[in-house]
């Protein structure tokens, strides 16, 4: 194969590195005659032969997978599943490290990300999240791939090739019970896996099949300035909606989130990115009849069951939109058409008051950005508190809402994806002064 001009390293080349780093992403980090690899499989520390799997744009990178392992990390193990490793599933990608190195891994990328773009120094450990089996067993919902003779299975890592997976083993046990890559499917793309809390797992067959709803029961205690505070409560969540993947994931966020809060009766709280409500069903029962929720989503299937779910609490908004739009913001969009570039929408009116006491936000992997930070600091809570699944848009956001007056009071870490690169963390601010 010809070699990409200014790369020394083809698809297929191997070479002998040493492992020096661990990136966001979940790639060892290695150098070769002034290339920078990115080396799945591998632990730092070690001595690896790479194998050149890609080369990244302007041949700046390259990625590779560690093929021969020459010196290993203590920390590396087994996988203890088969279809882990060079070439085959690209679901997981920590299954040769051991847990408490995976998470010593993800605290070091938690560290590296608020240090580099939020210039904070920050002293953070992965806690692990009750309800899997040492990093095992508690993937509630998996998107099964189903390839063109109909069977089902996992991609292969950055491919639309379907491994013949038997079983995956993050999976719950409800999501196996469905025995989704034992049978033949005709028609759909995709199945999806769901093992709710309550009730029986479904599979949803994407695109055509139907999408009947799930129950998920949070169940979460976390202390109060009144002392403890118990929260029971069922969510309905579309089979194909957003829910937290890790069984004890949910309560565990929810409880991280409020208690540094400790929200007031009369107190006004926002919930942005609310999903079905979960943040908003116990800050409703925080703030009491003569406080008020205000919770934002753009999903509307999500905003009509958390309506349906909070009509009766008397004290709850929600606002389908998404939360630039509900703040008001302009929106920069890309022109549709020929030869359009990007085009700035102007700013609508609000959507939410104000004012608010206490403020959380959930936002996908993207995170909140700047404006809408700017607009949440604008808001002058006394508290914030950010849930976040990806720590490089948690750090950059963190840098908006120091340069708006505010301070990193709390940060936790969760192993809510074992055997993936992915943390959540929990931050709360308070303003600086
Ligand atoms: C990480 S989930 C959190 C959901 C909820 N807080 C929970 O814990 O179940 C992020 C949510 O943000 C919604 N979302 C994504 N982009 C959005 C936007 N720009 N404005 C409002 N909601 C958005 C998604 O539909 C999803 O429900």
């Amino acid at each position: 194969m010809a070699r990409p001009e200014g790369s020394g390293l083809a698809v297929g080349d191997e070479v002998d590195v040493e492992v020096t780093a661990f990136a966001h992403g979940g790639h060892g980090v290695a150098r070769h005659e002034g290339q920078v690899l990115f080396v799945r499989h591998a632990v730092p520390g070690e001595r690896v032969t790479a194998r050149v799997t890609e080369i990244g744009s302007g041949a700046r990178f390259v990625r590779a997978d560690a093929v021969v392992v020459h010196v290993a990390s203590p920390d590396r193990v087994k996988p203890p599943c088969p279809w882990a490793g060079p070439g085959a599933c690209g679901g997981c990608d920590l299954q040769h490290v051991s847990l408490g190195g995976q998470r010593a891994l993800k605290a070091g990328v938690v560290r590296e990300q608020m240090a580099r773009l939020a210039g904070l120094e920050v002293d953070v450990e992965v806690e692990p999240v009750p309800g899997d089996a040492g990093g095992l067993d508690w993937r509630t919902r998996v998107e099964f791939a189903v390839d063109a003779e109909g069977r089902a299975g996992l991609r292969r890592f950055r491919s639309h090739e379907v491994v013949p997976v038997d079983h995956c083993r993050i999976a719950a046990p409800g999501v196996d019970s469905l025995r989704v890559t034992e049978r033949s499917w005709t028609g759909p793309d995709a199945v999806d896996a769901v093992a709710p809390s309550v009730g029986e797992p479904v599979a949803v067959e994407v695109p055509g099949g139907a999408v009947p709803d799930v129950v998920e029961r949070v169940a979460a205690t976390w202390s109060s300035a009144d002392g403890p505070v118990s929260f029971e409560h069922d969510f309905a969540v579309s089979a194909r909606g957003f829910w937290q993947v890790h069984p004890g994931a949910a309560a565990t966020f929810l409880a991280a989130a409020l208690e540094p809060l400790d929200v007031r009766p009369g107190e006004r709280a926002l919930d942005l990115y609310c999903g079905v409500g979960l943040f908003a069903a116990a800050l409703s029962e925080r703030v009491g009849p003569t406080g008020q929720v205000v919770a934002v989503e753009a999903d509307r299937a999500a905003v009509e069951r958390a309506e349906r779910d909070l009509a009766a609490a008397g004290n709850v908004a929600l606002v389908a939109a998404r939360v630039d739009d509900a703040f008001g913001l302009p929106r920069e969009e890309r022109g549709r058409g020929r030869g359009r570039g990007r085009t700035r929408r102007p700013a609508r009116s609000p959507l939410v008051p104000p004012r608010a006491d206490v403020v959380v936000l959930d936002p996908p992997r993207t995170g909140a950005g700047a404006a809408v930070v700017r607009a949440v600091a604008a808001m002058r809570p006394r508290a914030v508190a950010y849930v976040a699944c990806d720590p490089a848009a948690l750090a950059r956001d963190t840098a908006t809402l120091l340069a708006q007056g505010y301070r990193l009071k709390s940060l936790r870490a969760f192993d809510a994806f074992p055997m993936t690169h992915h943390v959540e963390c929990v931050a709360h601010f308070v303003p600086d002064a």
